[in-house]
């Protein structure tokens, strides 16, 4: 049997949810992945298999998809410490860096996944990168004041020979409306045309640039990778 890649998307979130225990506060993440996760911490709630879950979504999208299952909800003030956080990827190094936010969540699904004690990433085998930033963008979330001077700034900081930056719109077209987040901000992706080299360093020089609220880089974060391809189901662990 050739499975197709949303079902080794299900497989993955399944597998993650074995680690949920009744009474844990749960980061439920974004994504077509994170959603089969949030559909069976459902399932399982209201077969009673799980008790007293309280889930904090990473998304607007999350939130609506979790309150309409029944998950019962809240967020990181009244919830600080986040025992699980369950959540996609874009792309995975095999370091367990992350590239996340092309479904534009990245703020929010950043805080809350920094709050975690674990956090569990699940993959089909097609976002396993040799090196992050080789398969697509990577996303900076920027304020809209003045975007193109911070889109520009960007540009100039990894220079034209080595990376395009580009405004998100939505659609396809070049005349788009801007792509706005769930915190009403704008996203200028980054495309790599090589390696991005030291990692943290080209994370601290973004992060110092005002004007930019946060990127898609997650360094250092994940606890656990299940990555589910045609042979089977792997766990890597930091
Ligand atoms: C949302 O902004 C992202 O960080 C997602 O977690 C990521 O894009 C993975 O999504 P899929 O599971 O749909 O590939």
């Amino acid at each position: 049997v050739i499975l197709t890649q949303d079902e080794l998307k299900k497989i993955a979130a399944y597998k993650a949810v074995d680690f949920v225990q009744s009474g844990m506060v749960l980061g439920l993440g974004t994504g077509s992945t994170a959603k089969h996760a949030v559909d069976r911490i459902a399932d399982l709630l209201h077969q009673g298999k799980l008790k007293n879950i309280i889930g904090i979504p990473t998304s607007k999208k999350t939130h609506q998809q979790a309150l309409s299952l029944g998950i019962p909800l809240s967020d990181l003030d009244s919830h600080p410490n986040v025992d699980l956080a369950i959540d996609g990827a874009d792309e995975v190094d095999s370091d367990l860096n992350l590239v996340k936010g092309r479904g534009g969540s990245l703020l929010r699904e950043k805080m809350i996944e920094s709050a975690c004690k674990k956090f569990v990433v699940i993959v089909d085998e097609s976002k396993l990168v040799p090196h992050i930033g080789a398969n697509g963008a990577m996303p900076v979330e920027v304020v809209p004041f003045c975007w193109k001077f911070t889109q520009e700034r960007l540009q100039e900081m990894f220079g034209y020979a080595d990376c395009l930056a580009k405004l998100r719109r939505n659609g396809d077209s070049e005349s788009g409306e801007p792509f706005v987040t769930d915190n009403g901000n704008y996203i200028v992706d980054l495309f790599f045309k090589k390696d991005i080299g030291d990692l943290k360093a080209a994370s601290d020089a973004i992060l110092r640039l005002a004007g930019v609220v946060e990127h898609g880089m997650f360094l250092g974060m994940a606890t656990t990778v299940i990555v589910a391809g045609e042979f089977g189901v792997t766990m890597k662990n930091k």
